[in-house]
């Protein structure tokens, strides 16, 4: 799929280390929730990113961490970006009672699964600290049971996300389907918490991209392409990938530990 170019339509700042730039792309009109696309920043660098709106406008929602994703935070209205994709495999829409769990910037991707997704939603959101929380007020106006949690205790529960998972088991909420997005480990404890409990679960996974079509091979995880076979995998094959939660490979091709 050849890049196209785009001006950027409207930059939102949405925590100190948080903005949502938006761009109309016919392709990514129609995407996944959960589909990645790989933006290009003129000078700089190409980065997967999860689309965080999908619909008449499309945003990425873009944690500043490096060189790529501070340049494209100094990017204004009108600048240029390139965008191919969408690309992989998007969150399913199951089930009646869902469950959403999200560390950090992985609510970007939850976030468009959560509007198109009917039935019964409850988001457990987690953040290091409160001012950090991503998409706290839309949730808030949204039909959802919003839970949150800080690991500083500054706003909800204080701790991990994993934690109010237990509390929900001892309350006995049952849910039909469970999605996560954040950090590996807490992904890989919520796939415990979900095969103990025998929900199904579906979570995104990070890996180093550059070809972002299934040929270089450096986003490669005991035998799947993240970008090809995911980035969402179920958890039945979660459950088989030892390299979950424990091993990834840097931009040397490198294994190095999580
Ligand atoms: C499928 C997918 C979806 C993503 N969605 C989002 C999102 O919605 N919002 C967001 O803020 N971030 C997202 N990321 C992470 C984002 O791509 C990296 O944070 C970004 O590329 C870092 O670039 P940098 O130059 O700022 O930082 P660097 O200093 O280069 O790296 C910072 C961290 O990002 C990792 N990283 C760097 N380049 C890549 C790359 N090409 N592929 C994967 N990881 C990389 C590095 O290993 C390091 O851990 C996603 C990653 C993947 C694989
Ligand atoms: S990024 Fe090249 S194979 Fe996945």
């Amino acid at each position: 799929m050849p890049m196209r170019v785009h001006a950027i339509e409207k930059v939102v700042e949405n925590t100190p280390i948080h903005k949502t730039f938006y761009f109309n792309d016919r392709e990514c009109r129609n995407a996944e929730p959960g589909q990645f696309i790989m933006v290009w920043i003129p000078g700089v660098d190409e980065m997967p990113m999860s689309l965080s709106v999908i619909g008449k406008q499309q945003a990425v929602t873009v944690e500043a961490k490096g060189e790529g994703t501070k340049k494209m935070h100094e990017m204004k209205e009108g600048d240029k970006i390139g965008i191919r994709g969408p690309y992989g495999k998007g969150f399913s829409l199951s089930g009646e009672k869902k469950l959403f769990v999200a560390g950090g910037t992985g609510i970007a991707p939850l976030m468009p699964l959560i509007k198109m997704s009917g039935g019964k939603k409850t988001v457990i959101l987690g953040a290091r600290s409160s001012h950090l929380l991503l998409f706290e007020e839309e949730l808030k106006s949204m039909d959802v049971e919003l839970h949150i949690s800080t690991d500083d205790g500054s706003e909800g529960h204080k701790g991990f996300v994993t934690d109010l998972l237990e509390e929900m088991a001892d309350a006995d909420k049952k849910f039909d389907v469970a999605y996560a997005c954040g950090p590996e480990i807490m992904m890989r404890k919520v796939l415990d918490f979900c095969l103990e409990n025998s929900i199904p679960m579906e979570a995104s996974l990070e890996r180093y991209m550059k070809c972002g079509i299934g040929i270089c091979g450096s986003c490669a995880i005991d035998g799947y392409h993240v970008c090809r076979d995911g980035p969402v995998f179920e958890s039945s094959i979660l459950s088989k990938i030892e390299d979950f939660g424990r091993w990834k490979r840097d931009e040397s091709g490198k294994k190095v530990e999580i």
